[in-house]
């Protein structure tokens, strides 16, 4: 069965036969979010409807996320990881709980007709064996019993974990909060306040008792269990019980609601239905290995350096190819430092099946890559080729003499440290991580404190480079500096400031911000008088003498809307929101005019980030004004 027949499968069973409406899936890339850079699960876009707002859509929805997973790079090269994936995910809104999700999940697993027709007697699963807090959870190991019993499988709860001295009919093990808790930032003691999660139920595929493992295997000698890495069981699906909120005083609350939050692997769903223990091998992803056997003339399951390096290249290229996709070009700061590191990783280890040369046109060209139907609009692909290529060209000349530094380092027995990382870094180019990477794989010796020292300079460096005229960081990590995030709040008490002093035609039309200043363009007929400009100057002074506190939301768009948040681009973001408040809390608003009757001074919708109080952003002044066109006034603004 090919893997966009099974993501069709699910996604009709769950809306013809289960009554859940299909949501389009969040944005690969969150930009401008300081705290994820990606979307890593389906439920990341529903928190505020786990939380107990209606959704426009219902209480039982459905999608196939894609997502991205980047503490998985380094474990790409294996025959299962992979950084971009899609998931298939079900939710209940406070609508059906544990004693529909388990019975619908197993039955689309199982089916032959409208499922994937997997063979119930391979499936094992695994519930939460309570804490001090929350009881183990009885209610889905009832409820798993009776399912496997309907197929006439005996299932019984184990005694132990260890699968070799298992009962026979041990189907159910129970987990710590560890294995079987679910939350964004794992198991309850890790939630921060206000976090959502709850105690999990995962599904796992036996590929079989037969399954052996290679002598090398660092499994080996080891007792295997259903949750064990070493190739026999895979995962695939989890169903999340989200039910407890973390409280103030770091305990857990029940929600209003209680809510299912279901996600399965598409490709490892494939894997199992295809019975097929190396995910490089399915459809969609021999679409990359193929291009590449062909271009290097080597073949895949060979070797296995040679495999390594495959598959590095087809995950590296398939995840590039999804975040050039997303609009996110190579840079030195987030997202496009992440693809920055994916397409060097992928020409380092094209060169290596290249027989050590780089240069451009390396890459592979990969063929009608829309067959897959992606939940993404894809680019074409002469596009997404062009982002590579310019990449291969910057990283061509330097990667060949960062190998002589490097090698000749690991020749002497030199310690690799982060000083020599972050020189590597800056005059060649290196990713840390590569250059960790291919240190180990030659057994070089890298320091401990590497990575912490090439961070120290990181910073050092940056502190240069605000002042110098060209550096290689400028407008890259250097965004995310104090001082720009001063700024960027600075762009929302301008807006409201001239809101109040023009009119509320002013609305913003663009924004560019360095370390040094702010640039904003907004619609209005004609330049600003000498008095309006300094009105709208003391107002955001004003504003930030308040010491008023900055608050994040997240919301529907619509709610957002409603409650006059302001939006630039309303059509770029997501259903789900982030909405930054400034003032509205009952101790700051007293003496400021320009508050409006709700109580803040500035509600806008953007991803941030902000700083906390505005007093943190000091004083600011209006520097210059330009009409740069019909209607559109454009303001520079310091600190
Ligand atoms: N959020 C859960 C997970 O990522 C289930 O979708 O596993």
């Amino acid at each position: 069965m090919n893997t966009c027949e099974i993501r069709k499968r699910y996604l009709n069973y769950f809306t013809n036969l289960r009554g859940h409406k299909k949501i389009s899936p969040a944005s690969l890339v969150l930009e401008n979010d300081s705290t994820t850079l990606f979307t890593s699960s389906g439920m990341q876009p529903l928190v505020p409807y786990l939380l107990g707002s209606p959704h426009p859509d219902g209480k039982r929805l459905t999608n196939s996320q894609p997502c991205i997973r980047t503490q998985d790079i380094n474990e790409v090269g294996d025959n299962r990881h992979l950084t971009f994936f899609e998931m298939l995910g079900n939710w209940s809104l406070g609508d059906y709980f544990k004693s529909q999700q388990l019975p619908f999940i197993f039955e689309f697993l199982v089916n032959q007709e409208y499922g994937l027709g997997l063979d119930p007697r391979r499936l094992y699963v695994s519930v939460f064996e309570g804490n001090e807090e929350v009881e183990k959870d009885y209610a889905s190991i009832g409820i798993w019993k009776e399912i496997f019993n309907s197929y006439d499988i005996p299932a019984e709860e184990s005694l132990t974990l260890d699968i070799g001295s298992a009962n026979r009919n041990a189907r159910i093990f129970a987990y710590p909060a560890s294995k079987n808790w679910w939350s964004r930032s794992g198991p309850p003691e890790q939630m921060p306040i206000g976090e959502i999660g709850g105690p999990d139920s995962e599904i796992f595929y036996d590929f079989g008792a037969e399954f052996k493992l290679h002598e090398n295997s660092k499994f080996k000698d080891k007792p295997c269990h259903i949750n064990c890495d070493c190739g026999r069981f895979i995962e695939i699906g989890n169903s999340v019980f989200i039910q407890y909120k973390k409280n103030e005083v770091g305990g857990l609350s029940e929600l209003p609601q209680k809510n299912v939050d279901f996600g399965g692997g598409l490709e490892r769903l494939s894997m199992v239905v295809n019975n097929q223990q190396d995910v490089f091998m399915l459809d969609l992803m021999q679409r990359f290995v193929r291009p590449i056997e062909a271009k290097y003339n080597v073949t895949y399951l060979s070797s296995p350096k040679v495999d390594t390096s495959i598959r590095i290249v087809a995950d590296h290229l398939r995840a590039s190819a999804m975040i050039i996709s997303s609009g996110v070009t190579p840079s030195n700061k987030e997202a496009g430092y992440v693809l920055r590191r994916l397409i060097r990783r992928a020409v380092f280890h094209a060169s290596l099946l290249h027989g050590g040369h780089v240069e451009r046109g390396i890459l592979p060209d990969i063929a009608n890559l829309e067959l897959d139907d992606y939940p993404i609009q894809l680019k074409p692909w002469n596009e997404i080729k062009e982002v590579l290529e310019n990449e291969v060209g910057k990283f061509e000349k330097t990667l060949a003499t960062g190998l002589v530094k490097l090698r000749k380092r690991i020749y002497n027995k030199q310690i690799i440290d982060g000083k020599f990382a972050f020189d590597l870094y800056q005059s060649d180019g290196f990713p840390f991580e590569l250059t960790e990477e291919i240190a180990k794989s030659e057994s070089g010796v890298i320091a401990k404190d590497a990575l912490l020292v090439f961070q120290k300079e990181f910073k050092k460096h940056r502190e240069i480079s605000r002042t110098s005229v060209a550096g290689m960081f400028k407008g890259g990590l250097a965004d995310q500096e104090e001082r720009t995030i001063r700024l960027h709040t600075v762009a929302h008490l301008l807006q409201s400031s001239l809101r109040h002093v023009l009119g509320k035609h002013v609305s913003q039309k663009g924004q560019h911000i360095t370390g040094e200043r702010l640039r904003f363009d907004f619609s209005h007929q004609s330049k600003l008088t000498e008095d309006q400009l300094k009105e709208v100057e003391d107002m955001i002074n004003e504003a930030i003498n308040q010491d008023l506190v900055v608050t994040k939301q997240e919301m529907p768009k619509h709610e957002a809307i409603k409650q006059g948040a302001l939006g630039f681009f309303l059509e770029r973001y997501p259903e789900i929101v982030s909405v930054y408040t400034i003032g509205g809390d009952a101790n700051t608003s007293a003496n400021l005019s320009a508050f409006n009757s709700d109580g803040w001074f500035s509600k806008e919708i953007c991803n941030g980030p902000h700083v906390a109080r505005t007093s943190e952003i000091g004083h600011v002044r209006i520097k210059k004004q330009e009409k740069i066109g019909d209607g559109v006034i454009r303001l520079y603004v310091t600190l």
